[in-house]
This record gives structure tokens, sequence and C-alpha cells, in this order.
């Protein structure tokens, strides 16, 4: 597989074999900024139920459309509020997605049933690359693409992570290297803005307050209690984005206790930390940085994982905003 990096040294032959699956109503994964993608022609039905099956993900929960334009945003939603075309214009190609009205072709099964449909630009120049290859080819432009994981698991940051969730249930892994965000993209719902204004469903790499920027004001945080009545989103389940071992969080302060008391009981223990754990069986330290944090984060949870030890004990990475989106997905992984 070549080495697909930045700098635009793509593979014309690869991506036109990868264009060719999707139009036959197959899947190829692909590498976004955020975490790897299992993509399938939106507008086919029958391929959009392949990615359900393969990910043993429940028919309900809604896949993001992953365009190649920003004006394709009119190709799959309507009532379009203005705010909609700014926040593209300002994060597009990106680490955003926007929720909105489905338009009347947006297939059901893409939707979850719903009447919304959620959808975004990536910015890797490979998943870019391959969105432009396939509207070209198929004269038509949207790949609906949840993260390639089977349901309910760990997001995969490379080509690696996604052969070792998927194996045989994907024809093409596109390898674009390890994801440079690492973690999904901040969700948010403008689907009732005229009602409700912006409300981030799922908080992701894009910060609250870059968003606030373009809105004028800082968007609402859906809870579980005021999503009651909202749109489904499954990375909002409480057991998400987990692990198979058993994840405890913990303050900074009572990890190496923690550690310490579970090894004198005889059980082995992997650690995710800031600093090294003398403790730990295994130990995986991360940057006091939420940018490179989230950056290891999905992979160092799964090398902890593939040990197969008795617990992963996490630290609790620092408060503020800034880490929102880390400590979301930590809460998440938690037992
Ligand atoms: O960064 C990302 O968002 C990655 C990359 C591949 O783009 N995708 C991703 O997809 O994380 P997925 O399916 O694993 O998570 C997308 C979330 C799901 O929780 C889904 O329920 C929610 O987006 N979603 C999609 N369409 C929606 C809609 N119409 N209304 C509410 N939530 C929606
Ligand atoms: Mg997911």
């Amino acid at each position: 597989m070549p080495d697909f990096t930045p700098s635009g040294a793509f593979d014309d032959a690869l991506l036109a074999r990868a264009s060719a699956l999707l139009q036959a109503g197959e899947l190829v994964a692909f590498p976004t900024e955020t975490v790897y993608g299992l993509g399938a022609d939106a507008a086919n039905p029958a391929a959009v139920a392949k990615i359900f099956a393969a990910k043993g993900r429940p028919a309900q929960h809604p896949l993001i459309v992953h365009l190649a334009e920003t004006a394709a945003l009119a190709r799959w939603a309507k009532a379009i509020p203005p705010v909609a075309w700014k926040l593209a214009e300002a994060f597009w190609p990106g680490p955003l997605t926007l929720v909105l009205k489905k338009q009347d072709r947006t297939p059901m099964i893409v939707t979850g049933g719903q009447d919304t449909v959620g959808l975004r630009i990536p910015a890797h120049p490979l998943a870019l690359r391959f969105l432009r290859v396939f509207a070209a080819r198929a004269r038509q432009d949207g790949v609906a693409a949840p993260s390639a994981n089977r349901f309910g698991r760990i997001s995969p940051t490379t080509a690696a992570h996604v052969r070792a969730e998927l194996g045989e249930r994907v024809s093409l892994v596109l390898d674009g290297g390890a994801c440079s965000v690492g973690i999904e993209s901040t969700i948010l719902d403008l689907s009732r803005f005229a009602a409700r204004g912006a409300e981030i469903l799922r908080p992701g790499a894009l910060d609250a307050l870059a968003l606030a920027e373009v809105l004028g004001e800082p968007p609402r945080l859906r809870t579980e209690k005021s999503a009651a009545s909202a749109p489904r989103v499954s990375g909002s389940l409480t057991s998400h984005y987990a692990p198979t071992t058993p994840l405890r969080l913990l303050e900074a302060a009572a990890l190496p206790d923690f550690l310490a008391q579970q090894a004198a009981a005889g059980r082995r223990c992997a650690a995710l930390s800031l600093q090294a754990q003398p403790n730990a069986q295994l130990c995986r330290t991360l940057p006091d940085d939420p940018v490179r944090y989230a950056q290891g984060l999905y992979a160092s949870l799964r090398e902890l994982d593939d040990a197969a030890l008795d617990w992963i004990a996490v630290e609790a990475p620092p408060m503020g905003s800034t880490w929102n989106a880390i400590h979301d997905r930590l809460r998440r992984a938690a037992t």
C-alpha cells in the first residue's frame, strides 16, 4: 500500500479502484483528519445497509455524509439557515459535522429514519481527493461514513486499526497514515436553529469557542436529559468508544495508590497517564496538551486493551474547555 502523505502524491489508479468499489455498492475505508471512516455510496441504500452490517450498528443510528465541496450541502440538506453556510465557510474542510433538515432525496437509511442529516467535508488530503474522484466518476457526491470500528468500540486512527476491527468486512482500506486530530468531529445541530439556536450534540475536535466566534454566541451543549426528544447520536450513548478491558478513570492523585493496591491484590493493570506509573504492568504516557493528547488517545487505549490485563486505569486529564471532548470520550470509555 503506498504511503499517502499530505504532500499530494496520490496513487490515481488506487483512487479509481476505490471509487469503482463504492460505485459497485462496496465498502471502502478511508482516512480523515479525525478518525478513519467506513464509506459507502450515500445515494445507494443497499450499499449503506452494508455499513450497518459490517459495524454491527443498530439501524436507527444515523450516518454522517461526507462531501467533496460546500455547494453539495444543498443537495443533501434543505431549509439551510444562513449560519450553516458561514460555518461551512469558516471550518470546512475540517472536523465539524452540521446536522440539518434532510433533503427529500437523502435516503432514510442514511439518517436512521430521521428527518435530519449530518454533513461534513473532511480535511485529510487523501479523503478530499477520494471524495472528489468519486464525485466526478459517480456523478454523485456523498459518501456515508461512520467511524470504521465495530459498534461501541474505539475509533480507528490508523489503517491497521481498521483491518483489526473489520478484517474482510471491508473491500479496501485507503492508508493515509495516522490521523492528525485523533478524535471525532464536533457535531452541531442546526436543524432547529430558528427555535433553539445551535446545539452541540457531541463535543469534538473543533472547540466550542471557535464556533462561538462565527455564531456570535456560544452554542448550547445538549445534555442527555435535554436530548430526550432530539436526534439520536450513538456517540452520545453513555457506554461508547470503549475498550474490552474494564476502564477506570481516576484523579491524578488517586492513580498511584489504585495501581499499588491492584498490584498487591495480584491484579495486572495498564495505565494511561501524563507521567510514568511504576506500579502499572504497562503504561502509556500522553502529553499535557489537549491537541497532542487527542492524537495519541485511541492508539494508546487500543494498545493497552490489546495487552488484555485486568484493568485499564486512566488518569483524568486537566479540566478546561479545550479538554472537554477528551473528557467526554474517557467518560464513555469507562465502565
Ligand atoms: O469525525 C467524525 O465525525 C468521523 C469521521 C469518519 O468523519 N465519523 C464519525 O461517525 O464519528 P460515527 O457514525 O461514528 O459518529 C457520528 C455520530 C453518530 O453518533 C451519529 O448518531 C451522529 O453522528 N449523527 C449522524 N447524523 C446525525 C443526525 N442526523 N442527527 C443526529 N446525530 C447524527
Ligand atoms: Mg463512531
